[in-house]
C-alpha cells in the first residue's frame, strides 16, 4: 500500500513503516516510512480515511479539513521561509474517500521535541512563527482556504451556539463574531495553534504542523488561542515579532492598535465556543 509513496520519493521501497499517532476522533494514523534510497531516508505520512458514516456537520467540516490543508501546503507553504518553517510536501493523492500527505519528517529535520507547556524561549519562539505568518499574509485573501480560519469559528458551530445555556453568552457570540469579521487588518491565522502543533528544536527553533483550520483572521485569533487569553509579556513579545517582520506598506501602528483591542474579543470568541461545546451544570 505504501509502493507509490516509494516511487514518489524517488525511493526503491519501504523498509519499515512505524505508527506515530492515530489522527483526531479515530480519522486514520499518522506513520512514519524508512525509504530505501531517494530523496529522504523517513517521510511522515499523514493517512486520512474518515470513517464511512458520514452524515454529520462534524463529519462534513472535518473532510473540508484536509482539503484545506492539502491547499495550505501546496499554495501558501511555499511563500514562507525558515522563520516559519512547516514540513515540505513531497507528495499527496485524494481518492473520494481518503487523503495521503507525505510529507518532511520534521523529527529528522531537527525539530524532535514536543511539549505540553512550552515556556521561555519556546514559547516565544511559538510567538514569533505566528508573528511570521501574519505578516507574511496579511492584506491575502484565503482563496481555498476557509474564508475564515480556526476550528471554533461561529459559521461551522451552530450546534455549539444553541447548547450554550448562557443566554448572555449565547446573545453576544454574533457581535463578536462580527467584530474580528470587520477588522480592517486581516491576514491567514493557523487555525489550532496549540502546543500539540508545533514541533521543538534544542535550540528553542519550532515548525508548525495541522493546517486543516488554516485561514482568513485576525492574527490575534491564533496568539489568544496560545496563550489562553493572558496579555502580558507574552502578548507584548507577539507585537515585537509582528512589527519586527511586517512588510513596510502596512501601518503597524494602526494594525496593533486594532488587533491589541481585538485581543480579548478572539479570547471570548473561543470561550463561546467551549461554553457550547462542553456546556456544564
Ligand atoms: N511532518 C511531520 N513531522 C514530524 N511529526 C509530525 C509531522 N506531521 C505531524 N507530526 C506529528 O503528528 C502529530 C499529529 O499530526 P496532526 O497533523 O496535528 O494530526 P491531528 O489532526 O490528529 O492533530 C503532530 O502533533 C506531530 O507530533
Ligand atoms: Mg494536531
Amino acid at each position: 500500500m505504501f509502493d507509490w509513496i516509494a516511487e514518489a520519493c524517488g525511493a526503491r521501497r519501504v523498509k519499515r513503516s512505524e505508527h506515530v499517532q492515530t489522527l483526531w476522533s479515530g480519522y486514520g494514523e499518522i506513520v512514519r516510512l524508512a525509504l530505501d534510497g531517494g530523496d529522504a531516508p523517513t517521510v511522515i505520512v499523514k493517512h486520512v480515511r474518515p470513517p464511512l458514516a458520514r452524515t454529520s456537520v462534524g463529519d462534513a467540516r472535518k473532510r473540508r479539513s484536509y482539503q484545506n490543508e492539502l491547499a495550505f501546503y501546496r499554495e501558501y507553504a511555499p511563500l514562507l521561509d525558515e522563520r516559519c518553517r512547516v514540513a515540505a510536501l513531497y507528495a499527496n493523492r485524494v481518492t473520494t474517500d481518503e487523503w495521503w500527505f507525505v510529507l518532511e519528517d520534521l523529527d529528522a529535520a531537527g525539530f524532535a521535541l514536543r511539549s505540553d507547556s512550552p515556556r521561555g524561549a519556546d514559547l516565544d519562539a511559538c510567538l514569533a512563527w505566528l508573528a511570521q505568518l501574519h505578516a507574511r499574509f496579511v492584506g491575502v485573501a484565503p482563496s481555498r482556504l476557509w474564508p475564515t480560519g480556526t476550528y471554533w469559528h461561529l459559521a461551522t458551530r451552530m450546534d455549539e451556539l444553541d447548547a450554550i445555556r448562557d443566554p448572555a453568552v449565547r446573545a453576544s457570540a454574533a457581535e463578536l463574531d462580527a467584530r474580528l469579521a470587520s477588522a480592517q487588518f486581516q491576514t491567514i491565522v493557523h487555525g489550532d495553534a496549540k502546543e500539540a502543533n508545533f514541533c521543538f528544536a534544542r535550540d528553542h527553533r519550532v515548525a508548525a504542523v495541522d493546517f486543516q483550520y488554516a485561514g482568513g483572521g485576525v492574527g490575534v485569533r491564533d496568539v489568544a488561542y496560545l496563550l489562553d487569553g493572558h496579555s502580558g509579556r507574552h502578548l507584548d513579545a507577539y507585537f515585537r515579532h509582528l512589527r519586527a517582520a511586517l512588510p513596510r506598506d502596512v501601518d503597524g501602528d494602526a494594525l496593533e492598535a486594532e488587533w491589541r483591542t481585538l485581543y480579548p474579543v478572539a479570547h471570548q470568541d473561543f470561550q463561546r465556543f467551549l461554553a457550547g461545546w462542553n456546556p456544564v451544570g
